[in-house]
């Protein structure tokens, strides 16, 4: 059985693509895989929230991830700042990590250039606290975005350097968890290619109905097709891409007939079943969520067993990495 480790820091809400993209395929891992999902509270620090937002956004993923299906049973879920093991191996792994190669990181360069005044310690090794996070589990596969390859890659040498001056083949080598065919992206309401919390294009998992009818009334179209079998511009494709995911392959051949018999003026109801239908999705994972995030005993218990659980497995490595670096007890 595989180790997988995936992280996510609390910024905001669930949306439809981080369901379709993500959430849909850990249901799948956990019961494949030894899972472990962790809220990087830590990382959240970068930019100094506000205690309350941060405080939040953690009952909010956590509250989330629960209702899509995430199981404390199946998986260890837990929160980053519950387990002190996961600071210890950063400061250790520290001194693998050069300045020189933390300088050249792409995220470090960009969120340096956008705020000139909070270039903090932390930022700086924010790679270095990501390295420990998979490697105090030893993970061989990370989920992880175009985005985060650099900073997985930086976790291989990390690793990689650990063991070569360590003389142990201790570290694995983790590597990103390919979803393959899998992976579906789901597009924004405006014509763009893709939802996201930056793009401002989002249907959240939390919408209320009339806000999801409201969001996909405005979605962009135009005036119809301009002939028979014309190809579908980009932001028409887009409704029909999640049309494919929230519908009935009846529905989408229904209306991609429409299409292609040059026909007009339907698009209205194009977007009242296409909401009708998101709405269906989503109402019981809506449900569960504020369920979920009034239910403190609830939180309480699988914060603490997933605390348990991780420090449990962080705890194991830590000892041996201790051992191996020559701290040893009397
Ligand atoms: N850096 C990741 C992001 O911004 C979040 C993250 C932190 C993470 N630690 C991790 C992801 C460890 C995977 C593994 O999306």
């Amino acid at each position: 059985m595989k180790t997988v480790l995936s992280g996510i820091r609390p910024t905001g809400n669930l949306h439809l693509g981080n369901y379709y993209g993500a959430m849909v395929n850990f249901l799948k891992m956990q019961e494949e895989n030894k899972c472990f999902f962790f809220i990087a509270d830590w990382h959240a620090l970068t930019t100094h929230p506000d205690p309350q937002l941060l405080n939040a956004n953690v009952t909010n993923v956590l509250s989330e991830y629960l209702a899509c299906g995430l199981d404390p049973e199946k998986a260890t879920i837990y929160i980053q700042s519950d387990v002190p093991e996961i600071a210890e191996l950063y400061l250790l792994l520290s001194m693998q990590a050069y300045v020189g190669e933390l300088e050249k990181t792409v995220s470090f360069k960009e969120k340096a250039r956008q705020n000139p005044d909070n270039v903090n310690a932390g930022l700086f090794t924010y790679p270095v606290l990501m390295a420990a996070d998979i490697l105090i589990h030893n993970a061989d596969y990370v989920p992880v975005g175009k985005d985060q390859e650099q900073h997985l890659e930086m976790t291989r040498n990390y690793a990689k350097r650990f063991n070569y001056r360590y003389g142990v083949e201790y570290f694995k080598q983790p590597e990103a968890y390919n979803f393959g065919q899998e992976l579906i992206k789901i597009p924004g309401l405006d014509g763009s290619g893709k939802m996201g919390k930056s793009e401002g294009n989002c249907i959240y998992l939390i919408d209320e109905p009339k806000v999801i009818e409201k969001k996909v009334k405005g979605a962009l179209t135009d005036n119809g097709p301009e002939g028979r079998n014309t190809p579908k511009p980009d932001y028409i494709e887009n409704l029909f891409t999640i049309l494919k995911v929230v519908s009935t392959p009846e529905v989408l051949a229904y209306y991609d007939n429409l299409w292609n018999t040059g026909e007009t003026k339907w698009y209205g109801n194009l977007k009242k079943q296409l909401a009708e239908d998101i709405i269906k999705v989503t109402t019981p994972i809506r449900e569960r969520i504020n369920a979920i995030k009034n239910d403190k005993d609830y939180l309480h218990k699988v914060q603490t067993k997933g605390m348990e659980k991780a420090r449990e497995s962080a705890g194991k490595v830590l000892r041996d990495v201790r051992e191996i670096m020559g701290f040893k007890s009397f």
